[in-house]
């Protein structure tokens, strides 16, 4: 999974539950993101091959997580492990339900096309979304909790609206299309409606816990920063 060239910065972003492992070693990892993870263990004296195999094998957080205990790098693992599942099962699977509903000649297949048709864009969007989180938001979140940067921009806030409003149009596919054909459309269905619930628990852990917790550290920095200024 991680090469010997990977970057301490790619291989946080992939499994944020090295964290865990980093800090254990006692040194900064923080300002060297860049440098790969081998010259890293060279020079903290830290086990190259031993950190991937963790980093590799660590199992990701169990989703009955107490979510407000956990620090933030234990929830993003999860969340990426989420992505994952979106990016490489679900939406490959649903896509080619879909296209099979789509191919046959059924007397309502216009409905049919329409609904193939709106979870295109919503995927199309989705995965536009998920790679935003990895590469941007979720880096963003716990480089704040090692309180490190000053960026008080809040970057999470826009890109959730959007979540919302791509969660309530694959809801609409389900509710409005899906549900009202009367089609034997069991599997595709059922893929749906699992789908469609877990994405709205994968948002309530985004919206509820993460980017709350976010925007309290971000207030916390800039009461630290105020008292600077006047210290
Ligand atoms: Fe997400
Ligand atoms: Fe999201």
């Amino acid at each position: 999974m991680f090469s010997e060239n990977a970057s301490l910065s790619k291989l946080i972003r992939q499994r944020p539950i090295v964290i865990e492992l980093l800090e254990t070693t006692g040194h900064s990892f923080w300002n060297h993101l860049d440098m790969t993870v081998e010259s890293f263990c060279r020079e903290t004296g830290t086990d190259f091959a031993e950190l991937l195999r963790v980093a590799e094998t660590m199992p990701v957080p169990s989703s009955d997580s107490d979510w407000n205990r956990e620090r933030s790098y234990r929830i993003v693992d999860f969340l990426n492990a989420e992505h994952r599942q979106f990016r490489d099962e679900d939406i490959p699977i649903l896509d080619r339900l879909f296209s099979r509903q789509d191919s046959s000649e059924l007397p309502n297949s216009f409905g049919m096309k329409f609904a193939y048709q709106t979870f295109k864009s919503f995927a199309e969007s989705f995965l536009e979304h998920m790679h935003e989180e990895e590469e941007h938001v979720f880096p963003y979140i716990l480089r704040l909790e090692d309180v490190c940067t000053l960026n008080l921009e809040s970057e999470f806030h826009p890109t959730h609206q959007i979540s919302a409003t791509m969660i309530a149009s694959l809801g609409h596919v389900y509710e409005q299309h899906l549900d009202q054909l009367a089609l034997n459309t069991g599997s595709l269905k059922d893929e749906m409606s699992d789908f469609k619930n877990r994405l709205l628990l994968h948002a309530k852990l985004e919206i509820e816990v993460l980017f709350p917790r976010a925007k309290a550290m971000e207030k916390r920095l800039e009461a630290r920063r105020n008292i600077l200024v006047f210290a």
